[in-house]
């Protein structure tokens, strides 16, 4: 099922995204595009279409919008997190260069518009507001994980926000926006849009949790960049919290001074994520938010097995590694 919307979205894809003049602009465009990724958001947009009573085909400009809107927010975000790889391959910016990765993600975010301006005026002006409000908060979100890396004092409330900002609200609007193509009742779409963001949290959660443990030979990221660029994961807030006097100190000066050798860095680091328990409770913490996903799926006017489809596909996020 959830493979199935996949395929679709992955022709549609690859019938919409051309490469034209001046090509420097648009193959990183496709380049980004084709390289992979699991696809999760378009997946939620035209699976709560169909969810809901309507028709995933409806959904597939809106699916696209999400996807290309993502795509330009991992070029630039792998810019402002200097990432050299992304989906197992070189990012954009060190194809290129930081100029094209720009230009280029700035071209995505207004094709991403673009795709929306085939649906009919009514549904177009709740699709875009619905797009606006939530671009304007990742940018929110990515600044403030910009600001708390010169930051010590971050407490989880702050990272909670943060990841709630850059990562989840994108998740809710692509369920949301399934929804309000379908013609969803209100409360209903309201209640998709809260499951997204608890299933964002958690996805989120996930992320920072294999940026650190994540198998280099499968993770298709940097293994330890949150580390290298003084992240305030949740794994290392915890530490923090859970730490010796000692330890703390070792955790601060290791992400206040500059370190020549990364991978020291990150063993030693990772290390005192372990022994403080920070993993665990980063382990026990996705679980809880996707819990919490779970239960507002409760109170949806679906039948058990639609519910039954975003719990399957909320466990398999759980359960990924990459
Ligand atoms: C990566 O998103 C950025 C985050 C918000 C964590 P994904 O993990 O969905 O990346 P792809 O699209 O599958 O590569
Ligand atoms: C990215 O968070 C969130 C956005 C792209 C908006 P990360 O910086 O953790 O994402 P990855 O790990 O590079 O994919
Ligand atoms: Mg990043
Ligand atoms: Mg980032
Ligand atoms: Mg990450």
């Amino acid at each position: 099922m959830i493979a199935n919307y996949k395929s679709v979205f992955l022709n549609y894809l690859e019938e919409r995204v051309e490469v034209k003049e001046p090509r420097n602009l648009y193959e990183p465009i496709a380049y980004i595009l084709n390289l992979g990724g699991k696809k999760l958001r378009p997946i939620l947009t035209l699976m709560a279409t169909d969810i809901f009573g309507g028709n995933h085909k409806k959904a597939l400009d809106a699916a696209l919008a999400i996807e290309v809107f993502h795509n330009f927010t991992l070029i630039h975000d792998d810019i402002m997190d200097d990432a050299p790889l992304r989906r197992g391959n070189q990012t954009v910016h060190e194809k290129w260069d930081v100029n094209t990765g720009i230009l280029s993600g700035d071209a995505m975010l207004i094709l991403a518009y673009q795709y929306l301006e085939n649906y009919e005026v009514t549904t177009f002006k709740k699709l875009t507001s619905l797009f606006s409000k939530t671009a304007l908060e990742v940018c929110e979100g990515q600044q403030l994980d910009i600001d708390f890396e010169t930051r010590n004092d971050v407490t989880i409330e702050e990272y909670i926000k943060m990841i709630s900002l850059k990562t989840s609200v994108l998740v809710a609007t692509a369920l949301k926006m399934g929804a309000v193509i379908a013609d969803a009742s209100t409360e209903d779409t309201n209640h998709i849009y809260n499951f997204g963001l608890n299933l964002g949290i958690a996805f989120q959660l996930q992320d920072d949790y294999l940026d650190a443990y994540g198998n280099p030979d499968t993770f298709g990221k940097q293994v330890g960049g949150d580390i290298i660029e003084n992240k305030k994961t949740y794994l290392y807030i915890k530490a923090l919290e859970l730490s010796s006097e000692s330890e703390k100190e070792t955790l601060n000066k290791l992400f206040n001074t500059e370190q020549h050798d990364y991978q020291q860095k990150i063993e030693k680091v990772k290390t005192i994520f372990e022994l403080s328990g920070a993993s665990e409770k980063t382990r026990v913490a996705i679980k809880n938010y996707t819990q919490k996903a779970f239960e507002v799926l409760e109170s949806i006017s679906i039948t058990s097995e639609k519910k039954q489809l975003l719990r399957e596909f909320g466990e398999g996020l759980m359960n990924r590694n990459v």
